[in-house]
């Protein structure tokens, strides 16, 4: 341990000195700029089906629409452009992607009788963050109308001042006979090209008159001007230039002579400038198209020809890494798990997005956030009525989502989650991510946890879940991710120059941060006065009662309580509707958010103890302890054998209030017990007990005994849900590959629950074609929300872990 903190301090002792010889902090520039070009590009708008931007505040952004020239009331319905649950799509998302290469995705559309497959790829080159390219092609599925035509759409907007200018001729307002090609400028772009290539497919034609101007097998463009705060909405534009040449149409015609459907949603061409293009083709069957964006500092245009090339380059690339990344083990090996396992990894990372815009906080009702008055969350609402939100920014974010249809935005207690598998992909990316979670922290520590910035993410959020509140917390996820990449650099130990070589040629990045002791340093330092700024935020403002009540404990600290409880509700611990102690007193104390803190102190000491922070360590230590004490004192039930919260009773007593589930099993899931603790074989008991949390699908979010068991909502009340099944996983297989006398009960039980997880997930995904939030512990059924790709997709990390060897010799038993 000290060997490696010599060696991160000399390391970052070479840093700080380097300024006179200038290798080191060169090295961490040139990555941190080729970094930050090669993430320049990506689909980093998970809300659309396609959506393509840079991770940049504002630039230019394109994105995909479509839709079958139905029935003259079915265009509404079928046109495809948000992500939307529900709709008659069996299917849909990234089979493969990498954030630095590109992927493909695939859209199984049922209503229009469509299958798109999207391929999109990156090519560097240049110093603005290089080209790309995709491929669009739709096949007619078996199952669709015959004779059906397909209106397409592309929409070009650039948010940057700048030029961006239709090249040639569109005859007129016919439309373009070939491919059509954009110029555009800007300062963070450079100049730039954007072609739509003519394509291929069948055009349709129609013996109307009115095709003399409207003409099946051109390529329309209708260039705007937008107001700045307007230009993210291209479904409203592309409706209204519709409108504009149905209410032509209605002047020219009655109903026994209207024109087909296609004809009448045909755009007039009106190319030339503006900051909003949109691009209209039409199709009778399949078709296929590219984009392509290249970059003039990039030296050479791309072409079809490139992506067609590329596209393959990619594709074995991303199978490759994808074997040797995640290594399946038995008994997931088969083909099949694969190609599922690539899907939810795909996903998860192609999920990704960035936002940038103003957000809704209320920083109004600072006399409430003590929440120290009986009948406080009586008081919370209607302070909450008062309305005194406003908005703050603008923030930056990059970030992946829990679920693209319905969650497209930052949620701080998935991200940890999510960064789990991404993090052994690109660690690079990872830590990219991580930071700029950390950019939108303030001054005291609170970082907010639901991130909805700008206009276009609001859109998505009902009025009441819009504000945030500076005194709420949510589980710091984070740093599972951040000790990880700790501990993984320093096994690393700085042993990969080879890697150095291969980047100073612009080759490779993912590993960088590990490939270079310097480097890796460097971030570990940048980030560790955050995190402990965090932590003392949550000491501060989360502190729960010991000495007001007279509660007996080890220290008369450490004691916690989620602020932001309703009757019902408990937003900020992240489990909703599990039940917590009725009515909600001042006086209550939360089991799970104690091990949270337990779990930020044990993971500083870890980076503390790599940054040989000396007092840190000393401070933490005394703080670890006491609450590993006070957790015992006064959370543990002898009675009941778990951990519980607890409350005031009516003779104003310390109370445990136990409702068995995922919150009693908190100090195990975060890694707070010994292996040896006869209190960890109680718990171990409870997590393998089928009569009340172990079942064929996972562990139950509550226990069935428990009168509360699946009533109500019914969100955390009996659904399995995988991050508190993978927590327990990952504690088990600790447990399972130490000496102790729970090794041989956690071996089996490890076996059992990561074969029910997988089996789970698998089937359900295998019948509907999709993940999802969370899965029926009677059935295994997935449930609530479709296309749950966050936090779920631990899956691929779970397939990847060993089975255990259940003959497991144990020392006691000889
Ligand atoms: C990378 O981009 C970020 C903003 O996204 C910027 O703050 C940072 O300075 C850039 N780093 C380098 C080395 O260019
Ligand atoms: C780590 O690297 C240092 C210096 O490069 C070396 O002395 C040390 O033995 C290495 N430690 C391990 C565990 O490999």
């Amino acid at each position: 341990m000290a060997r490696f903190a010599q060696l991160l301090a000399s390391a970052a002792a070479l840093v700080a000195g380097a300024s006179a010889i200038g290798d080191e902090s060169i090295l961490i520039n040139e990555i941190g700029r080729l970094n930050n070009q090669s993430l320049l590009w990506g689909p980093y708008k998970p809300n659309l089906y396609f959506g393509v931007r840079p991770r940049l505040p504002q630039g230019l952004w394109t994105g995909l629409m479509w839709g079958r020239a139905e029935g003259y009331t079915d265009i509404q319905q079928l046109f495809r452009y948000t992500c939307e649950q529900g709709q008659d799509i069996h299917g849909y998302g990234w089979d493969e992607f990498d954030a630095r290469t590109g992927g493909v995705q695939t859209i199984h559309d049922e209503g229009n009788g469509l299958d798109v497959t999207i391929s999109f790829i990156k090519v560097p080159g240049g110093s603005h963050g290089g080209s790309w390219g995709a491929r669009i092609k739709a096949t007619v599925r078996d199952d669709a109308p015959p004779d059906s035509n397909y209106l397409v759409h592309y929409y070009v907007a650039q948010e940057e001042l700048g030029d961006l200018i239709v090249q040639g001729d569109d005859n007129g307002g016919l439309g373009f006979e070939g491919d059509v090609t954009f110029k555009g400028s800007s300062h963070s772009l450079g100049d730039y090209n954007v072609v739509i290539t003519k394509g291929t497919g069948n055009h349709p034609t129609s013996d109307h008159e009115i095709s003399a101007t409207r003409r099946g097998d051109t390529t329309v463009v209708r260039s705007v001007s937008l107001a700045a705060n307007d230009v993210w909405q291209a479904k409203p534009a592309v409706f209204q230039f519709m409108q504009d040449t149905i209410k032509d149409m209605q002047q020219d015609y009655d109903e026994e002579n209207f024109p087909p459907p296609w004809q009448i949603y045909r755009i007039k061409s009106q190319a030339g400038g503006g900051n909003a293009h949109v691009v209209q083709k039409v199709f009778e069957g399949g078709f296929e198209f590219d984009i392509i964006f290249s970059s003039a500092s990039a030296g050479k245009e791309m072409t079809s020809k490139d992506i067609t090339r590329e596209i393959k380059v990619a594709s074995e690339s991303f199978g490759e890494r994808f074997s040797s990344v995640f290594d399946l083990k038995a008994p997931y090996t088969a083909e099949k798990y694969q190609k599922f396992g690539k899907s939810m990894f795909s996903n998860l990372i192609g999920g990704i997005g960035y936002f940038h815009g103003h957000q809704l906080i209320d920083r109004s009702y600072a006399d409430e956030y003590e929440e120290e008055n009986e009948g406080f969350w009586e008081d919370t609402a209607e302070a909450r009525a008062r309305k005194a939100q406003q908005l703050e920014g603008p923030y930056e974010l990059f970030t992946s989502v829990p679920s693209r249809p319905f969650f497209p935005r930052g949620f701080f207690w998935d991200e940890g989650f999510h960064l789990i598998p991404i993090a052994d992909w690109d660690i690079d990316l990872t830590l990219e991510i991580v930071k700029s979670w950390y950019n939108t922290m303030d001054s005291d520590g609170w970082i907010p946890r639901e991130q909805i910035l700008g206009p276009e993410a609001r859109s998505k959020v009902p009025p009441e879940f819009q504000v945030q509140y500076p005194h709420y917390a949510n589980p710091p996820t984070l740093f599972l991710i951040i000790e990880d990449f700790m501990e993984r650099l320093r096994s690393a130990n700085g042993s990969a120059p080879a890697e150095k070589e291969k980047l100073s040629q612009g080759h490779t990045l993912y590993s960088a941060h590990l490939d270079n002791l310097e480097l890796g340093g460097d971030f570990l330092q940048k980030i560790y006065p955050l995190l402990r700024r965090q932590y003392d935020w949550f000491r501060k403002t989360q502190r729960g009662q010991i000495k007001a009540y007279d509660r007996e404990s080890f220290s008369s600290k450490e004691a916690y309580r989620w602020r932001g409880r309703t009757e019902t509700h408990c937003l900020t611990s992240g489990l909703d509707d599990y039940p917590r102690p009725q009515p909600p007193h001042p006086g209550e104390l939360h089991v799970d958010l104690m091990s949270w803190v337990g779990f930020m102190t044990k993971s500083l000491i870890s980076i503390a103890d790599a940054l040989n922070l000396a007092d840190e360590i000393e401070e933490l230590k005394k703080n670890l302890f006491a609450i590993e004490r006070n957790l015992d004192d006064l959370h543990w039930s002898e009675k009941e054998g778990c951990y519980c919260d607890a409350s005031i009773d009516e003779f104003e007593e310390h109370a445990l209030v136990c409702h068995k589930g995922y919150i009693s099993l908190f100090p195990f899931l975060v890694g707070l017990m010994q292996p040896d603790d006869a209190k960890l074989g109680k718990i171990l008991d409870l997590v393998g007990d089928e009569d009340h949390l172990f079942s064929p699908h996972g562990l139950r979010s509550l226990s069935k005994q428990d009168a509360l068991y699946g009533t109500e909502e019914n969100y955390w009340r009996s659904p399995v849900w995988m991050p508190i099944n993978y927590m327990a996983l990952t504690q088990l297989y600790k447990i399972g590959t130490q000496e102790g006398p729970f090794q041989r009960q956690a071996r089996g039980l490890y076996n059992k629950l990561r074969t029910n997880l997988v089996d789970t997930v698998y089937k359900s995904w295998e019948e509907t074609g999709f993940a999802w939030e969370q899965y029926n512990p009677e059935t295994g059924a997935g449930q609530r929300t479709q296309h749950f790709t966050g936090w779920t997709s631990l899956v691929v990390k779970i397939m990847a872990m060993e089975p255990l060897d259940e003959a497991v010799h144990i020392r006691d038993e000889l």
